[in-house]
């Protein structure tokens, strides 16, 4: 069968990672996307050390990956807003399918990246967005589709998280986890996002899009982050028997929908109150399911490149079959206009 051609954009730590997923995993995905796979080209500022890049194609703009015909898919994962809109935008304008890790792309330009895809008869997939390695678009647009969701809340920054887990056990200085967790390639290139909840929102946003039917709405969500919260806030909080965790909401009200991402205390004795670390997890309220929980890694190398994989693996499968999550919303057919955030 006819190779899938991906073209990796970025190789920082998540296309590091996606390169030697890919790389070591390859029969097994192969076997899975019923086609092999195959690194067509990369696209890169510098080559993530651990990468082995002899023998594929590699270029210092992005751009000629977008441009290139024998890439199939453009794996977007140099972050950020602006260049990585235009690069995803030429790739659908030349009709590739798009598979991306870009949180603030898909939650700020996501309407029009979904509008012109749809246009094109391409995929945009985004799984690695939101929670990492956790499955959590999959669950909410297939797992969970026959619900009436009534929330989503989860912990959704694994930086923020890390920090707030080695606050409390280790009563460390907030700056001092920070440059930790930026050491460890968890945090943004501009780590403020994870601090002040703006990673956060755009994660809320895009699960939002997904659970409730609506356009993505990143302008309507309250914003407030963890930067402020000392040792001591930790310490009492613990003493009164809460965790703080930073938390992102989702929640159907009778004035539509309410998108809010803050520290929240949670009870000790709660699932969420013990996710430590860079861990993620998001709970969801079905009304015929009921309470469901997703866990796991929220951000790293590897389990970010799972997520990314899996995309590629559905991209792999659909190709030139018609699919509805190309754009999510409309997989409800229609905007849920009443679900619009006040
Ligand atoms: N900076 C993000 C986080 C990376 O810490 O959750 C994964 O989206």
């Amino acid at each position: 069968m006819k190779p899938v051609r991906v073209g990796i954009c970025g190789l920082g730590t998540v296309g590091g990672g996606t390169f030697n997923v890919l790389t070591r995993n390859a029969e097994e995905i192969a076997r899975r996307a019923g086609r092999p796979i195959v690194i067509e080209q990369v696209g890169h500022r510098s080559v993530h050390p651990d990468c082995d890049v002899t023998g594929i194609k590699a270029t210092g703009d992005v751009f000629e990956v977008a441009a290139n015909p024998d890439v199939d898919v453009i794996v977007e994962l140099i972050g950020g807003y602006e260049t990585a809109r235009e690069l995803v935008l030429k790739a659908i304008e030349n009709g590739k399918h798009v598979v991306t890790a870009n949180k603030a792309l898909i939650a700020v330009h996501g309407n029009e990246i979904f509008q012109a895809a749809h246009e094109k008869g391409v995929i945009v997939a985004f799984e690695a967005a939101v929670a990492g390695g956790i499955p959590v678009i999959k669950a909410l647009r297939e797992g969970l589709g026959a619900n009436r969701i009534e929330w989503v809340a989860g912990i959704i920054n694994g930086t923020g998280n890390y920090i707030l887990t080695h606050m409390r056990d280790e009563g460390r200085a907030f700056e001092d986890v920070l440059a930790e967790a930026q050491a460890l390639g968890y945090a943004e290139a501009d780590p403020t996002f994870d601090v002040e909840g703006i990673d956060a929102a755009h994660k809320l946003t895009i699960m939002a899009s997904i659970a409730y039917g609506v356009p993505l709405q990143f302008d309507k969500a309250y914003t407030e982050g963890i930067a402020r919260i000392t040792a001591e806030d930790v310490d009492q909080a613990n003493n009164l028997g809460y965790m703080i965790k930073h938390l992102g909401i989702a929640k159907r009200t009778e004035h539509g929908l309410e998108l809010r991402v803050h520290p929240t205390l949670v009870p000790k004795d709660r699932l969420l109150a013990n996710v430590s670390g860079v861990k993620n997890a998001v709970a969801v309220m079905g009304d015929a399911v009921g309470p469901t929980l997703y866990y796991g890694p929220g951000a790293g190398a590897e389990p970010t490149a799972s997520a990314v994989i899996a995309d590629i693996l559905d991209v792999a499968r659909d190709i030139n079959t018609e699919h509805p999550y190309r754009v999510p919303y409309l997989a409800f057919s229609g905007v849920n206009e009443d679900m619009d955030a006040p």
